[in-house]
């Protein structure tokens, strides 16, 4: 049963097709972006416990805070920069730079006066959040852009971020056929009114980018993502030739575990109301979509433009921003207010919380010296 405009939207574009069959990235695009009615559509949702999941950010304020360190010595690193950007696409209500901006602030760096503050976003509706919850802080120096297209000719020195970006770009699906891999799309069953898997027609040869750089000794019917959207973000990004750093955070794993035999159907998730499962093609329009992210091929496709500076787990990564923090607490007694940083410590870098279930992919590119 169609049950919402993206539903319906799909069964009429499946019925065009000719095939009675699209592509899941088709499938996954509209179902989180379609302006009228798409999961990630209008006004930010809620994230984190009234939400449908949590992020880091939504963790607490900690996380940006700590992340703000991070920007100070990449602007360090530069050389103490005059000009000197912070950037985040998928900023969602604003919240991560307001808790970085606020980092800046308590720790006295000067970028908190200085920096300008620029938010790729393509969305009306989440401008406005943005605008609503920064303006007050940075007034003119808040800014917007729809696509990293127009960071060409931009910022010359930045730090760009991402949290749980690129599992959120649509993503093609793939299967094994013991000779070749051909794409596994969505068509429409009438008689059980339901999404269902349906091979595409024809090769995937549009996707052989990315399934050259797949094994094939993998058993027939081993079915997987690949996604040519993050590869094509990254390269875009490169383009924009600013000096400086860009982080992804993420979940994520390298190639040899994504295609591990024993993850016979990929990572595609649906969540909704903090829960999770593999039925991706139920409830689309109300449920959130995503993929574990390929980093080996991030970092493929970022090399010639960025150098991999880091590239760990969030729980090493913030531990060692937070230590100069931790160890000023050393003798005094906890306040509740830092109670409450130290649960959040907790959550974000104990390897049982999201620890180890995030991954902290550092990039950086003409920088005076190493980052510290
Ligand atoms: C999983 S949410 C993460 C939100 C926030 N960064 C956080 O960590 O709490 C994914 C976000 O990416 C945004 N997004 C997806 N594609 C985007 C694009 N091309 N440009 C800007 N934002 C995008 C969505 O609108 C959504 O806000």
């Amino acid at each position: 049963m169609l049950t919402n405009t993206v539903q319906s939207t799909l069964a009429a574009l499946i019925s065009a097709s000719g095939h009675g069959v699209i592509s899941f990235a088709k499938v996954m695009d509209l179902a989180l972006y379609l302006p009228t009615g798409g999961y990630y559509a209008g006004r930010p949702r809620r994230i984190g416990r009234k939400g449908d999941f949590y992020t880091s950010v939504s963790v607490g304020s900690l996380y940006g805070k700590l992340l703000a360190a991070s920007v100070v010595k990449t602007w360090e690193a530069l050389g103490k920069p005059a000009d000197f950007s912070l950037i985040e696409q998928g900023a969602h209500d604003g919240q991560l730079m307001e808790d970085m901006h606020q980092g800046l602030l308590e720790t006295g760096s000067p970028l908190a006066d200085t920096a300008h503050f620029l938010i790729v976003e393509p969305q009306e509706g989440y401008r406005a959040a943005q605008a609503e919850r920064l303006g007050p802080r940075l007034g003119d120096r808040l800014s917007w852009e729809s696509g990293i297209e127009a960071l060409v000719g931009g910022p010359q020195n930045a730090f760009f971020v991402t949290n749980e970006l690129l599992d959120a770009f649509p993503v093609h699906r793939v299967q094994w056929t013991g000779e070749d891999w051909i794409e596994i799309g969505v068509g429409w069953d009438a008689d059980s009114g339901e999404f269902i898997w349906r091979p595409m027609p024809g090769t995937a040869d549009h996707l052989k980018a990315e399934t050259d750089l797949l094994p094939r000794d993998l058993p027939a019917g081993h079915t997987t993502e690949v996604q040519p959207a993050a590869a094509r973000w990254i390269k875009g990004v490169g383009r924009s030739l600013f000096r400086g750093a860009l982080l992804i955070a993420d979940y994520g794993l390298d190639d040899d575990e994504y295609d591990s035999i024993e993850r016979p159907d990929g990572t595609l998730r649906r969540y909704w109301n903090h829960q999770m499962d593999g039925q991706v093609l139920s409830g689309l329009g109300e449920c959130d979509l995503t993929t574990h992210v390929r980093f080996s091929r991030v970092k493929t496709a970022a090399a010639g433009d960025f150098d991999v500076a880091l590239d760990t787990d969030q729980g090493r990564f913030l531990t060692k921003l937070a230590t100069p923090w931790l160890q000023s607490l050393e003798g005094i007694p906890p306040t509740p207010q830092i109670a409450a940083q130290l649960r959040q410590f907790h959550t974000l870098t104990h390897p049982g919380q999201m620890g180890t279930r995030f991954r902290i992919c550092l990039l950086t590119r003409g920088l005076n010296q190493p980052l510290s």
